[in-house]
């Protein structure tokens, strides 16, 4: 038997060695298949088996594979969905302000339109610092795409990029935008349960997500789950309020360390606080890499889709000479760094994070399109959170037996349209 096998990617024939990897002969023979990080994580290059085997490269979608991990073994026809092309803007950042503590809501105008998926990340160079990954939220009131770019970016301490943003990245601060990049990205036309998983600014990809699925199925049966560390880190609760006004979605807001004396609030990690999955399910969980690979086993289990975008660290930079490469030596011997500043150490949060969430709310919280009807006349800010506790804690807390009962059809698969 011959040592090449022919590879068909969208109509495209190529031929391999057996046992390439499925990307390297692409691109050797002028094929693109989009690719990130070559290392099986970011999902950029997912691609379709629909005939042939290859080995290695495995995803938790079912025929499905990473073209940079899979091994070509037999003669293979190959898919992609359709994303847009990957291209390469310079912007400027038109807005930076704090909406909980150690998160930040970043507005970024680039100079040219760039179109990307909900759920999709982009990589932001900010000039004079290393490039990073971000995933582009709506807006809180629901706006999704248009000139400028919404950023949800937790600080992390020690961060190159995120402990510069309020002082050495400021309004006005020039950076360059390449993308959009990942597979976590709403499929339209899908009628499974969307079950929605963001941890932390994990919330972003999410709440892009699901503003979308709504203003394109209004009625949609849909679980929203959005963890926190701790309570002032639940930023999200005004989109959660206004979500929970909605009858085909169901709100589950959960905080790992407590004590939590809010009724319509979960305590613990967000794994046992899923609902019981079934194979109609279609999953997106984005945020700690933790929590991504814990739900992708209970995905498995249930025969559900998967779609998932871990917020994975940025790999170290290379170390330039000897100094450069005998502080790399150092790093790796040093402790772990925490995951992320505690914000309550040594500064009590002043302000009840409700009170703080909810004065974000804008007057219009949400889009006509997105909403079933009109929201309520304001009310007075501590009438207005109680207001909004009692509609989550009615969909997160009351619904639970309906959750498993509603009806299910499969998920849609083939991407279209951009926003
Ligand atoms: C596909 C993708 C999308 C992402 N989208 C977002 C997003 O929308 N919002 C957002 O806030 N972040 C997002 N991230 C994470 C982001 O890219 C950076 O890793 C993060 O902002 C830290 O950058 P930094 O330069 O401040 O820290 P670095 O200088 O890269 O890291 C400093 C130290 O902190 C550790 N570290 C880095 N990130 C974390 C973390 N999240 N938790 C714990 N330790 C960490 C590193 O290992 C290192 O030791 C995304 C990551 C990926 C891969
Ligand atoms: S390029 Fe293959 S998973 Fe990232």
């Amino acid at each position: 038997m011959s040592n090449f096998r022919t590879v068909t990617v969208k109509g495209r024939q190529f031929r391999v060695r057996a046992g390439d990897v499925l990307l390297d002969g692409a691109l050797a023979n002028g094929v693109e298949i989009p690719f990130d990080c070559r290392a099986g994580t970011c999902g950029t290059c997912m691609v379709h088996v629909s005939k042939g085997q290859t080995v290695c490269g495995e995803t938790h979608t079912q025929g499905m594979i990473y073209a940079c991990q899979a091994r070509v073994v037999s003669d293979l026809d190959v898919e992609m969905e359709d994303v847009p092309e990957i291209d390469i803007s310079k912007a400027r950042l038109v807005g930076l302000r704090e909406v909980a503590p150690d998160i930040m809501e970043l507005m970024i105008a680039p100079e040219k339109s760039i179109s990307y998926l909900p759920g999709q990340y982009f990589k932001f160079t900010f000039n004079g610092y290393p490039a990073r990954a971000y995933s582009p939220t709506a807006s809180f009131d629901g706006r999704i795409g248009g000139r400028v770019i919404h950023l949800n970016i937790k600080r992390v301490r020690g961060g190159r990029v995120t402990t510069a943003l309020g002082s050495g990245i400021r309004p006005g601060h020039r950076l360059r935008i390449q993308g959009p990049y990942g597979h976590a990205f709403l499929r339209p036309g899908g009628t499974g349960r969307l079950i929605l998983v963001g941890s932390g600014t994990g919330f972003a990809p999410i709440w892009a997500i699901a503003a979308m699925a709504l203003r394109e199925q209004r009625s949609r049966p849909m679980v929203i789950i959005a963890g926190a560390k701790k309570l002032p880190q639940l930023y999200m609760t005004p989109i959660l309020a206004q979500l929970a006004r909605l009858p085909n979605v169901t709100i589950i807001p959960t905080v790992e360390e407590g004590p939590i004396n809010h009724p319509s609030i979960r305590t613990g990690r967000i794994e046992p606080h899923m609902p019981t999955l079934t194979a109609s399910d279609v999953v997106y969980a984005c945020g700690s890499p933790r929590m991504v690979s814990a739900l992708a086993g209970m995905v498995d289990k249930a025969g559900a889709t998967f779609y998932a975008d871990p917020f994975d660290p940025a790999p170290p930079e290379a170390p330039s000479g000897l100094i450069g490469r005998i502080k790399t030596l150092v790093a790796r011997r040093a402790p772990e760094p925490e995951p992320s500043r505690d914000s309550g150490k040594g500064r009590e949060p002043s302000v009840d994070p409700f009170e703080r969430a909810l004065s974000l709310v804008p007057k219009d919280p949400i889009e006509d399109d997105l909403a079933p009807r009109r929201p309520e006349p304001r009310r007075s800010t501590a009438a207005e959170r109680d207001h909004a506790l009692s509609l989550v804690r009615e969909r997160a807390l009351g619904e639970q037996a309906s959750l498993q009962e509603r009806p299910r059809r499969a998920a849609g698969q083939m991407a279209s349209g951009h926003v």
